[in-house]
């Protein structure tokens, strides 16, 4: 049988990973975990770790996109972070993440339509783990996470870097809010090994 992961990289359209992601949200820790051996979750809490310290970590108000299960959230609150929110489309993974109890609020919703319900310009932290890539989150979508942080405020992307036009598409675009003086690149670190045999990227940005 298929990885879970194998199955979400066949899928062709946003509707079908969605879809994907509605049946597997009560095995999808212990397969992505498990068999998929996924290190994106580990790297962005212990990236998050370092740059917040724990005097801070009650007061810091975080954005989880794409959260899926809230497998992050969680490590992060069992770390002391208390003033979390997530986005996620799919409804499945999002009522297991509800189950939780561990994000104050919760935006049921895709990152790349016209219309969001999430507030703009207030967040200290927003992430991204395994949301961005073919089907998921377009390339553009970072312009969102620009808007839903304050000024100051960290974004931190962690995704697989396989993807070859859509990773080249990503820089470009990054690039260009960059030149615009939306955000500054504070610096990016290969991942190894990010998910079965795939090596992954992590991408941290301050927004200006
Ligand atoms: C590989 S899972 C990662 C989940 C979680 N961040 C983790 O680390 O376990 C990818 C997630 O991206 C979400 N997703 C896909 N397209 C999206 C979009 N356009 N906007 C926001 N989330 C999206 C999926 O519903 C899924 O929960």
């Amino acid at each position: 049988m298929d990885s879970f992961a194998q199955s979400v990289y066949r899928t062709e359209s946003v509707a079908e990973v969605i879809a994907l992601y509605d049946e597997h949200c009560t095995t999808y820790e212990k397969r992505i975990c498990e068999e998929g051996k996924f290190k994106g979750p580990f790297t962005l809490v212990e990236a998050v770790t370092k740059e917040v310290p724990e005097c801070r970590r009650k007061e810091v108000r975080v954005l989880d996109v794409a959260a899926g299960t809230g497998m992050v959230g969680e490590a992060l609150a069992q770390k002391g972070f208390t003033n979390l929110d997530a986005l996620e489309p799919s409804k499945g993974m999002l009522e297991y993440l509800r189950s939780k109890n561990i994000y104050t609020n919760t935006f049921h919703e895709y990152v790349g339509q016209d219309h969001t319900n999430v507030p703009q310009g207030c967040y200290d932290l927003v992430f991204v783990v395994g949301g961005m890539g073919y089907n998921h989150i377009p390339f553009t979508g970072v312009l969102e996470f620009v808007r839903f942080a304050k000024p100051g405020g960290l974004i931190m992307i962690c995704m697989r870097h396989d993807e070859e036009d859509y990773m080249s598409n990503l820089k470009k675009y990054m690039n260009s809010l960059e030149e615009q003086q939306l955000w500054k690149k504070e610096f990016s670190t290969p991942i190894k090994d990010y998910l079965i045999g795939t090596d992954g990227i992590l991408f941290v940005y301050q927004v200006l």
